[in-house]
């Protein structure tokens, strides 16, 4: 017998096909349906859920993968009556249009709060022994997986920004290195690659000619 706990609640199932996506669990066995079927393929990251804390594409999890663990949709992050901090936020800093996305980029930021908070480098981290979580690259880059198709990018990282200052305010374990990532962090907009070599004026090397500046996206 499978055992399922999402949102704190156990669901049984005898006779599950093996096949079977945690997505579709939640959507067609469950009724849970805050977690959105975009692409199907781990690309667009709206069926995105927490499982144990760590965000993954559940359209691409076997449920049988998953006896025993914390499982958490948007609807165990918050609901109307009881909002997230983020969710509040998203709704503050009107970061959505259709909504589709916005369970899946919940979901997501959620996590990536917690790991911004244990010190995980990204992608675009120069400093890896002090990352500094709150600019605006790092959560463009960590959040590069939750696409949105009414590009409400710019309004998604606000929103972010704004909780993750927050919180990072309240933990005394990070409040000397607060103060100069907050004076020198800015939202202005949504982050683009840094300029080519080309764009400074410079003649590109070799060796530059060949590889991919750090930070650029494929
Ligand atoms: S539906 Fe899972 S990543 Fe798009
Ligand atoms: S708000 Fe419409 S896809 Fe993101």
């Amino acid at each position: 017998m499978l055992t399922l706990t999402i949102n704190k609640q156990d669901y049984q199932f005898d006779t599950l096909d093996p096949r079977t996506t945690l997505l579709d669990v939640c959507r067609h066995h469950l009724q849970i349906t805050g977690p959105k079927k975009g692409c199907d393929h781990g690309q667009c990251g709206a069926c995105t859920m927490l499982i144990n804390g760590r965000r993954i594409n559940s359209c691409l999890a076997l449920a049988v993968m998953h006896d025993g663990d914390d499982i958490t949709t948007i609807e165990g992050i918050g609901m109307p009556d009881s909002l997230s901090d983020l969710q509040q936020a998203f709704k503050d800093h009107d970061a959505f249009q259709c909504g589709y996305c916005t369970p899946g980029q919940i979901c997501s930021a959620t996590a990536l709060i917690d790991e911004i908070k244990q010190n995980w480098p990204s992608y675009v981290t120069t400093d890896l022994q002090q990352p500094d979580g709150l600019l605006v690259q790092e959560i463009s880059e960590r959040m590069s997986g939750n696409l949105c198709r009414c590009s409400a990018y710019p309004n998604i990282i606000k929103a972010i920004h704004q909780v993750l200052s927050e919180q990072l305010s309240d933990e005394s374990s990070v409040s000397n290195n607060l103060a100069s990532a907050n004076s020198e962090s800015t939202v202005s907009g949504i982050w683009s690659p840094p300029p080519s070599e080309t764009q400074l004026g410079k003649q590109p090397t070799a060796q530059s000619k060949s590889s991919k500046t750090k930070g650029e996206r494929s």
